[in-house]
């Protein structure tokens, strides 16, 4: 407390930012102040100038119509960066929107990378925020930044799963108050799930479709239990037969049919990571169960099926699209965390970066600024 003047003066020169750079969304928290930027990772870049015309959310709505002289691209893929000159410029627009504007201004930034980066992606991760506009960068493994954000392995040793399916990765992690046990990816996500979707209704219903109109239907009806689901929808799309405009209604059923391969490829892995497990850890599991998160963890009925297969108690983060930066917003808020936690090794399978088993949720984390929500208590693993 007091101090208050000298921590707004310390605000303007110094940015301590948290950022989720992911394959789908990129989410900036900035300390003591909460959410800085949502966007969806997506740059429009002038085909001839390669200047920079848009980024995030406006440059999306570009997607599938855009002007002859512009493209649009998702810079990063498959959780890791894919056009590394696109993803600074896009990272440097979005730190610009957090009020980073260089002059003068120490930047620190806290990235979050999936655990199957290589070393290579882990470099390129830190020159690209370097070039972005930050002078200091620490790379945080997301699966513990999870594990941290919902305070599971704070308690106790006992081993943890966090399954992290986002939009082109699924990242599977193992965590304990001591570290990460183990971590498996797997390139198959909530993209994957679109991209069946989109397949599907061309191959089945003789319909085109753009990407957008796809992911609309899976937010709508996707259901990862394809026996209890209900719900339809009219999809527009252009006929593969004769080109012209045509709207069919599509079935929950159907999409759940559509996804059904997806789903059950990232089953499959979650089972396998159990069944490679040193028994310790397997028991641990079957006893804490799985902590599902990321936006693919939103698919209806995804943590019913995986109880039902695996035999374990599943519980959804309460904030599954938001899991990786509340996690890294907790490190960035308490410094002694973050010394412990950096995780600047190279590709860490088995990593050494300790959780503290004493460190008591903080209070001062201003969680609640950015959720509009009280700060959560501890996670409920049975829901
Ligand atoms: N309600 C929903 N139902 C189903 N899928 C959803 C829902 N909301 C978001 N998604 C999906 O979640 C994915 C994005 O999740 P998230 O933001 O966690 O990914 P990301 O962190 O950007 O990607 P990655 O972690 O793979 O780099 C997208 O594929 C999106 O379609
Ligand atoms: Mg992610």
């Amino acid at each position: 407390m007091g101090g208050g003047i000298w921590r707004r003066v310390r605000q303007w020169f110094v940015h301590e930012l948290a950022v989720d750079l992911g394959t789908a969304n990129t989410l900036i928290y900035g300390r003591g102040r909460g959410l800085l930027v949502r966007e969806p990772s997506v740059v429009a870049i002038n085909k001839y100038t390669g200047a920079l015309v848009a980024a995030g959310s406006e440059a999306l709505a570009m997607l599938g119509r855009e002007p002859r002289d512009v493209v649009v691209r998702y810079p990063m893929r498959d959780g890791a960066v894919a056009d590394e000159h696109l993803t600074a410029l896009m990272l440097g627009a979005f730190l610009e929107r957090a009020g980073v504007q260089g002059f003068g201004q120490r930047v620190h930034i806290l990235v979050g990378v999936p655990s199957s980066a290589t070393d290579v992606e882990r470099m390129a991760l830190q020159e690209i925020a370097q070039r972005a506009g930050a002078d200091r960068v620490h790379l945080v493994e997301e699966g513990l930044a999870v594990a941290l954000g919902l305070e599971l392995p704070q308690r106790n040793g006992c081993a943890h799963m966090i399954v992290d399916i986002g939009g082109g990765t699924t990242g599977v992690s193992i965590v304990s108050a001591y570290g990460l046990i183990a971590a498996r990816a797997l390139g198959v996500a909530g993209n994957e799930m679109t991209d069946a979707i989109l397949e599907y209704l061309q191959q089945e219903r003789g319909l085109l479709v753009g990407r957008q109109v796809a992911e609309e239907v899976k937010l709508e009806l996707a259901s990862a239990l394809p026996f209890v689901v209900a719900g339809r929808k009219r999809v527009g799309g252009k006929s593969t037969l004769t080109g012209e405009l045509e709207e069919v209604e599509v079935t929950a059923e159907e999409v759940a049919r559509a996804i059904e391969r997806p789903i059950r490829i990232i089953v499959n892995a979650v089972r396998a990571v159990i069944e490679m497990a040193p028994p310790d850890v397997a028991a641990d599991i079957h006893q804490f169960g799985i902590v599902l998160t990321g936006g693919g963890s939103l698919v209806r009925h995804l943590d019913a099926r995986l109880r039902e297969e695996l035999r374990l108690p599943v519980a959804r983060a309460e904030r599954p699209l938001e899991a990786v930066l509340l996690g890294m917003a907790r490190l960035l808020e308490r410094p002694e965390l973050r010394e412990r936690f950096r995780t600047n090794s190279p590709s860490p399978a088995w990593a050494e970066t300790t959780l503290s088993e004493d460190a008591a949720p903080s209070p001062v984390i201003p969680i609640s600024a950015w959720t509009q929500e009280r700060p959560r208590r501890r996670h409920a693993m049975r829901g």
